[in-house]
């Protein structure tokens, strides 16, 4: 089987979530044993379509142009059993590299007009079109945000359309604390690739597994999000150069403080612990909250809990500070800074509770 893959992201190098995902799902194609190939198109010189229609009419079936469209990508387009066409959500649709691929794709119609079994108004293909396979990545939360383009590529394509394999939360299933997700949406794109090449479609155990939900609500969903993009505003940073930099999200509040602390419990670390560790803040934020740590779980709740194993008695701004590892904890412990009280080894051991 010979398979197309075209990747319309601007972004690449470990940025693009589109490139991620559809590098998992190519990798399970070719270990089915089609012969795949990856195309770039942000690496492609394709003209604008001008709507001359000489493809239609003088020369039908040829473009007047001569571009890396109609002397690499259509030959190819028309030899592929299976097209997966991979674009990031823009503006809740296929993104503008996708939409002038598919456009200059007008050579491959004829210009008549007929009607479909479903009484809508078509053209005849020129050419014995591959099946259709849509890959896309979305920044929102809601699968929903797929809605617009579902839409338009099951209309595009009509039953050459195989699957679609969209992932919400894309761009946050790269933050630390997400690494098993990951690994169980990447092992679920090997699948899909290997059973569209075997079956010609993706077993919904699969599915499942690529929707996998990445926060327990919504509400979650925009806090650690908010949080990271006032973190590259407060730091004059692009998403691109936040990761270089290995920042982390600064918390603004103890709700924040909680979840982020949350999502960097490292259980490997905690191993077999039960501890109680309390924080008491005063400065930009006042009030408390303590960590439940029990055998690998976390369970963290605002408010002063009873006996504590250790108690930190800290500025906000300077716990902050040593979390998103602005300050050394040790060296502000030493000036000072901070006050702790009760079982110093649980101080000594937060580099192994917490991932950075
Ligand atoms: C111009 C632009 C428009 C976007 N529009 C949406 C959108 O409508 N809905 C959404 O959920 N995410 C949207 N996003 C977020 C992208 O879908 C998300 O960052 C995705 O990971 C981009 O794909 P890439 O990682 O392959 O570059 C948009 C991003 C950009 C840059």
């Amino acid at each position: 089987m010979k398979v197309l893959a075209i990747n319309s992201s601007a972004r690449k190098g470990g940025q693009s979530k589109t490139e991620w995902m559809l590098e998992y799902l190519v990798e399970g194609m070719a270990g089915a044993g089609a012969e795949v190939d990856v195309v770039n198109l942000r690496d492609k010189k394709i003209k604008y379509c001008t709507g001359c229609y000489t493809c239609w009419t003088k020369t039908p079936g040829k473009c007047i142009f001569q571009d890396d469209m109609t002397k690499e990508l259509l030959p190819l387009l028309i030899q592929a059993d299976l097209v997966v066409y991979a674009t990031p959500l823009y503006h809740h649709t296929i993104n503008a590299h996708m939409k002038t691929f598919i456009e200059r794709t007008l050579p491959c119609a004829q210009p008549f007009f007929e009607l479909k079994e479903d009484g809508k108004t078509s053209h005849p293909m020129r050419f014995e079109m591959g099946k259709a396979v849509v890959l896309s990545v979305a920044g929102f939360p809601e699968y929903s945000a797929f809605d617009q383009m579902s839409a338009y590529v099951r209309f595009l394509f009509g039953e050459r359309l195989v699957s679609e394999l969209y992932r919400p939360a894309a761009e946050s299933l790269m933050q630390p604390g997400m690494e098993q997700r990951r690994i169980v949406i990447e092992s679920a794109l090997n699948a899909a690739g290997r059973e569209l090449v075997e079956k010609g479609a993706v077993a919904e155990e699969t599915m499942a597994d690529i929707h996998l939900p990445v926060a327990n609500n919504v509400e979650q969903f925009h806090e650690i999000g908010n949080m990271f993009w006032r973190t590259c505003i407060a730091e004059g940073v692009t998403p691109k150069q936040f990761g270089e930099r290995k920042l982390i999200p600064r918390p603004d509040s103890l709700k924040g403080f909680m979840l982020l602390t949350r999502m960097a419990f490292n259980p490997k670390g905690a191993g077999d612990m039960v501890a109680t560790l309390q924080y008491k803040f005063n400065g930009a934020v006042e009030g408390g909250c303590y960590l439940s740590i029990t055998k690998g779980t976390i369970i963290a709740q605002e408010g002063f809990c009873e006996n504590p194993d250790l108690t930190i008695d800290t500025p906000f701004d300077t716990w902050m500070d040593i979390m998103t590892g602005k300050a050394d904890g040790g060296e502000m412990f030493a000036a000072e800074k901070y006050a702790v009280n009760g079982d110093l080894e649980l101080l000594m051991k937060m580099g192994e509770l917490f991932a950075r």
